[in-house]
């Protein structure tokens, strides 16, 4: 008996302190191989290229708080496991990078190991840009090196006790990182290949584009198959062929989207207005339609899991979009059209439009309670906005009004709940 106890405690003691105590020693002292730095031929051209990637990348609006000096970080990013403050990514030789080699920086970017070694946490999104190659890692190192540099110290992180020990990161990546590499596909054209480049690496879609796990990790990154975004409650639809029925999309629709925010056939919201507003509209043409290209071939996977609500019965149904349709008629329809049909590029369409009839009605519930804008952009610099009715209208009739248009004009979406909008008044807006 006692010896059969002792094994036990022995094994309990292996899962516990040791194997993990080991996992943590061997990624510390793994060798990172820094790679082989290709010669530069034109340093300017190779400094215009690191800026077009610190846009693809959408560096600079992560790491400028707002009103702060670009690059120098300090903007809060909010997880479950607590706030991030990103770092000062200036030359500083003190408080940003300027002590840093093209080696430091590939490590960061490739490996996600900050200079003196240690684990960066995958807020930083270096799970997707590990797939860059080094010679963009070094393109994109010149640039930085090339700003002014700003005297601003990092901020320590506000993480929760455990997610506050950085060492821990050793257990997470040995779950859920391998440094990768963008393989070429060659069965597939050279555009369709830049454009998973581009989605796969410098564009981390699917940061927000797929579903995290409990300990914050994508799961199955690149099939982009949707997900709730954690902390900040915006629904990121599935990018594949199927609930954004992107198969469905006219290329110049989706170029306009990615581009502008605005389309035929919907605008951004949110976090997405930000991906188009500061990134993406500086993409060009070719970029876009690349992304466009490969985004198009992504197999449908089945949607993820979402929880049942509960749907009313069929003469509570009736009731609530009679109501719907009356508050429709009154607050919406001079906008967005008798039928729903809009008129685009200004006002968006809501017949046939994903962020309406989506999966999760969190983008249609907090469209309606906080209004807002698309991105302002070159090719749309006036962008014409939504009014918030979240302080005239109630939770119910919210909810009439936005089951009225998830079902309604050809859209199927379930019905949502008085409580389901009263969840979303008062996150954050951004
Ligand atoms: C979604 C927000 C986000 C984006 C986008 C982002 N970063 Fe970061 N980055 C962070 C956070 C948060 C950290 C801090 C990580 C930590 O402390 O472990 C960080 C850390 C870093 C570091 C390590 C700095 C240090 O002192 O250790 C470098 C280098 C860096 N980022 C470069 C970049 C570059 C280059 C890009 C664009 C290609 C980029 N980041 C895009 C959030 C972001
Ligand atoms: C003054 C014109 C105007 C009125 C009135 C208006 N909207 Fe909008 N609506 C817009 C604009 C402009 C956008 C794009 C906003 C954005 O991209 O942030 C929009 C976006 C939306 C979206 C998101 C669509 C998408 O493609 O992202 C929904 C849902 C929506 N409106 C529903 C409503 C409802 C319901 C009402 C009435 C209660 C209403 N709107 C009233 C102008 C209006
Ligand atoms: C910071 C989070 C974030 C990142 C990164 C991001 N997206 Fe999104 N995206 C969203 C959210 C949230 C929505 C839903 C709101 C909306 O409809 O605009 C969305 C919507 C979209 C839509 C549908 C747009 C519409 O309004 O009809 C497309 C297409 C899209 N994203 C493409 C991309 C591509 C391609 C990338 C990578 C280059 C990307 N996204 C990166 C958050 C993100």
């Amino acid at each position: 008996m006692r010896a059969r106890l002792g094994w036990v405690i022995g094994i309990l003691l292996a899962a516990v302190v040791v194997l993990p105590a080991a996992v943590i020693a061997w990624q510390m002292l793994r060798h990172e191989e820094a790679g082989v730095a290709p010669p530069v031929r034109d340093r300017n051209a190779q400094l215009a290229q690191g800026r077009y990637l610190a846009r693809a990348g959408n560096c600079m609006a992560c790491h400028t708080a707002r009103g702060g000096a670009e690059y120098a970080g300090g903007r809060p990013i909010a997880t479950d496991f607590g706030t991030l403050y990103t770092s000062n990514i200036t030359p500083d030789k003190a408080t940003g990078i300027g002590q840093w080699s093209a080696d430091d920086f590939w490590r960061a970017l490739h490996h996600g190991r900050g200079r003196d070694g240690r684990f960066l946490y995958p807020a930083f999104p270096y799970t997707s840009y590990t797939r860059m190659s080094r010679e963009d890692s070094d393109a994109l190192f010149a640039y930085l090196q090339s700003l002014p540099a700003v005297v601003r110290t990092n901020q320590p992180h506000a993480l929760r006790f455990p997610y506050d020990q950085r060492v821990l990161l050793a257990l997470w990546r040995t779950l859920y990182f391998s440094p990768g590499s963008y393989v070429p596909d060659p069965s597939r054209s050279a555009q369709w290949n830049r454009g998973a480049y581009l989605v796969q690496g410098a564009g981390h879609c699917s940061a927000c584009h797929s579903a995290r796990n409990g300990l914050g990790a994508s799961v199955a990154p690149l099939a982009l198959a949707g997900g709730v975004i954690p902390a900040l409650d915006w629904y990121a639809p599935a990018l594949h062929g199927g609930e954004l029925a992107l198969g469905r999309w006219r290329d110049e629709d989706l170029a306009a989207l990615l581009k502008t925010g605005v389309s035929a056939r919907g605008a951004t919201l949110g976090p997405m207005s930000e991906i188009v507003g500061r990134s993406l509209q500086y993409l060009e043409d070719a970029d876009i339609a690349a992304m466009a290209a490969y985004l198009r071939t992504l197999p449908p996977v089945a949607a993820n899991h979402l929880p049942p609500t509960a749907q009313p019965e069929p003469a509570e149904a009736e009731r609530i979009m009679k109501q719907g349709k009356r508050l429709y008629g009154d607050h919406c329809a001079d906008c967005h059209g008798g039928r729903g049909q809009g008129s685009a590029p200004d006002y968006p369409p809501l017949a046939g439009n994903h962020a309406v009839a989506d999966a999760h009605p969190v983008n249609a519930i907090r469209a309606v309670l906080n209004g807002g804008f698309p991105p302002s952009t070159t090719g749309n610099p006036y962008p014409f906005g939504m009014p918030p009715f979240g302080p005239q209208l109630s939770d119910q009739e919210v909810a009439a009004v936005v089951s009225y248009l998830r079902n309604s004009w050809g859209n199927q979406g379930g019905f949502v709940s008085a409580a389901e909008v009263n969840r979303y008044r008062s996150v954050p807006l951004d």
